[in-house]
């Protein structure tokens, strides 16, 4: 299987890498493009057997999957330039794009295409990402190819294109999110007498065990808080403390404000 990036920036970049890392792909079967000569060193950086070309028309003609990697707004630009090239018919089109859209994708390509509109977040890297993916026209053996292909990079979910903006604010922003809560708690915690490395690592370990310990009970996080919150002890008052702040109201807020 042979996967062209036209892009290979963060998002692409990533990508990339966690198909490398999880052994899904092999160096050579991956072929990148960018813009500039300088992005493509840094991903042959990476592994020197990816093969690399700042020509996308000559990236997508041997593919299997095409995976558009750009800025959303060169998407349009890049579809003409490879279209000549692309066999709708044979090859499965990946859209990473933010806000760029089924119907927008088959407008610049012809309605009869098949298309996969796919919002991964950046621990795909990890192999620990959240990808949502919509399609339109697929075959469920396609739609099966793809959501293997993403789930060995995390965890993949196929969904209603609607509820791709949603997704977006809840698992790739909740990246950012996540990271300010983060943050936030080590800023606590230095206050509380730790050194900032220190701190920095116990969050992430305390926070990595929290996700951990909830994927693998499948409990609701309110029981699993239940059981380490003794009645009249300190962590009740430090959960409500942060209430009272409006912890849960700004998480809200901040997911519905980052809706697109
Ligand atoms: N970052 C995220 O968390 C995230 C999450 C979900 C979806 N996305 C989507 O992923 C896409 C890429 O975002 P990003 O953050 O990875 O952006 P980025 O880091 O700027 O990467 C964009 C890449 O596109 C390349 N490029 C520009 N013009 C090109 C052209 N004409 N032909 C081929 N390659 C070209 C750039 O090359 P140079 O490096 O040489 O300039 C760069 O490698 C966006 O559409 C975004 O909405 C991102």
């Amino acid at each position: 299987m042979t996967i062209a990036f036209i892009g290979t920036g963060n998002m692409g970049g990533a990508i990339v890498r966690g198909l490398i890392k999880s052994g899904t792909c092999l160096p050579e079967e991956i072929i990148c493009t960018a813009k500039t000569q300088a992005t493509l060193d840094k991903i042959r950086g990476y592994n020197a057997c990816i093969r690399t070309t700042t020509n996308n028309s000559e990236a997508v003609a041997e593919a299997d999957i095409v995976v558009l990697a750009v800025k959303p707004w060169l998407i349009n630009q890049v579809m003409e330039e490879i279209h000549p090239k692309l066999k709708l018919n044979k090859q499965i089109i990946v859209s990473v794009a933010a806000g760029v859209t089924l119907k927008d994708l088959a407008e610049m390509a012809g309605n009869d295409s098949t298309f996969f509109r796919v919002i991964p977040n950046t621990a795909v890297e990890a192999l620990c990402g959240v990808t949502f993916i919509a399609h339109q026209g697929a075959s469920q053996e396609q739609v099966d190819e793809v959501q293997r292909l993403f789930a060995t990079l995390g965890y993949a979910l196929v969904v209603d294109e609607k509820l791709i903006p949603a997704g977006t604010a809840l698992a790739s922003c909740g990246i950012a999110f996540a990271m300010r809560y983060i943050r936030a708690a080590m800023a606590g915690g230095v206050e509380l007498g730790f050194r900032p490395e220190e701190a920095a690592r116990i969050v992430e370990h305390t926070v990595k065990g929290a996700a951990t310990l909830l994927l693998e009970s499948c409990e609701h996080p309110e029981v699993a808080i239940d059981r380490v919150t003794t009645a009249g002890g300190i962590t009740i008052k430090g959960l409500n403390a942060m209430e009272e702040s409006g912890f849960t109201t700004a998480v809200i807020d901040g997911l519905k404000a980052s809706m697109v």
